[in-house]
């Protein structure tokens, strides 16, 4: 039983907020021989982290989920303090998703007085998200090897919404010879084709019935790059469209290599669509696969 060695449980869940209780109960696994996959999160749980959960139960025999509201991935403290935080009800998802254990440090567990290590991958975090968030990919990097570290996973599980920061983490375990595969899992989408994300929740009713011309630009691009339209031409005709769509100001719109993630002025090898937006006070990113030669 998972929380055997826990003071803390939620139902048939585990609750460990401290890293010598977190590491006791992994090290009594990995002596069973058993496979631990962990699924990293900020919490405000939606389908697509159970989607991450569910990818994590069937691989692994035992699955932890982090929630940690990392400050050094914003970069802007309003940003920071508007973060949806909802403990009780992701402890009640992640528990009826059949997670052993949830590891929820507070934030000096984790940087504790005196912490100084930073993490950063350059080149992938030059761009993108690490250029319009300066400090946001190296958060991100440092807060991740730690709770690989942490966590001793052998698998991680991070989605394909964000795959800037998918790259960086999988670049940063190899770089790091940490022992743990970074497994990535498709992007969950509303009906409406709008990516599932925590901010989304932040949108006025008005916003998120127009939030969906992102992925509707995005997939329409997509097609018609693959059909052989210029890059330059659907670039142009993207940008129109988003903000005639309601998306006010872009923080950018590009096509870049899928795997090293330079920019592309061509179709010439496997690829995917990048935007991040401003719907009000509210920056939403997608990215879509552009297949080359489709
Ligand atoms: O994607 C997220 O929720 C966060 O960036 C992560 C990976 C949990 C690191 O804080």
């Amino acid at each position: 039983m998972a929380g055997a060695e826990l003071k803390e449980t939620y139902g048939s869940m585990a609750v460990a907020r401290g890293v010598a209780e977190l590491r006791a109960v992994v090290g009594g696994w990995k002596r069973a021989g058993e496979r631990v996959g962990v699924v990293p999160t900020m919490g405000a749980l939606h389908a697509g982290h159970m989607a991450l959960v569910e990818a994590a139960r069937q691989d692994c025999d035992r699955v932890i989920a982090t929630i940690f509201v990392n400050p050094k991935q914003f970069n802007r403290p309003d940003d920071l303090s508007s973060y949806p935080r909802d403990e009780a009800s992701d402890a009640a998802k992640l528990n009826a998703a059949g997670v052993d254990l949830l590891f929820t440090p507070p934030v000096e567990e984790v940087y504790p007085e005196g912490f100084q290590t930073k993490v950063s991958v350059p080149v992938l975090s030059d761009c993108l998200c690490g250029l319009t968030r300066p400090g946001h990919m190296d958060g991100v990097a440092t807060v991740v090897a730690k709770l690989f570290l942490m966590t001793a996973a052998e698998r991680a599980y991070f989605g394909e919404k964000d795959y800037q920061q998918l790259l960086v983490v999988r670049r940063m375990a190899r770089d790091l010879d940490i022992p743990v595969q970074v497994v990535p899992v498709p992007t969950v989408r509303d009906t409406d084709g709008l990516a599932l994300s925590s901010r989304n929740a932040l949108l006025s009713a008005e916003q998120r019935a127009q939030a969906p011309v992102i992925h509707r630009t995005l997939a329409a691009m997509a097609r018609r790059l693959a059909a052989g339209e210029t890059v330059a031409e659907i670039l142009a005709w993207g940008h129109t469209e988003l903000t005639a769509g309601g998306i006010e100001n872009l923080d950018y719109l590009q096509l870049r290599a899928d795997n090293s993630l330079e920019e592309l002025v061509k179709l010439d090898r496997p690829a995917r669509l990048f935007v991040a937006g401003w719907m009000g006070k509210v920056r939403l990113i997608d990215n879509v696969a552009v297949p080359v030669g489709a």
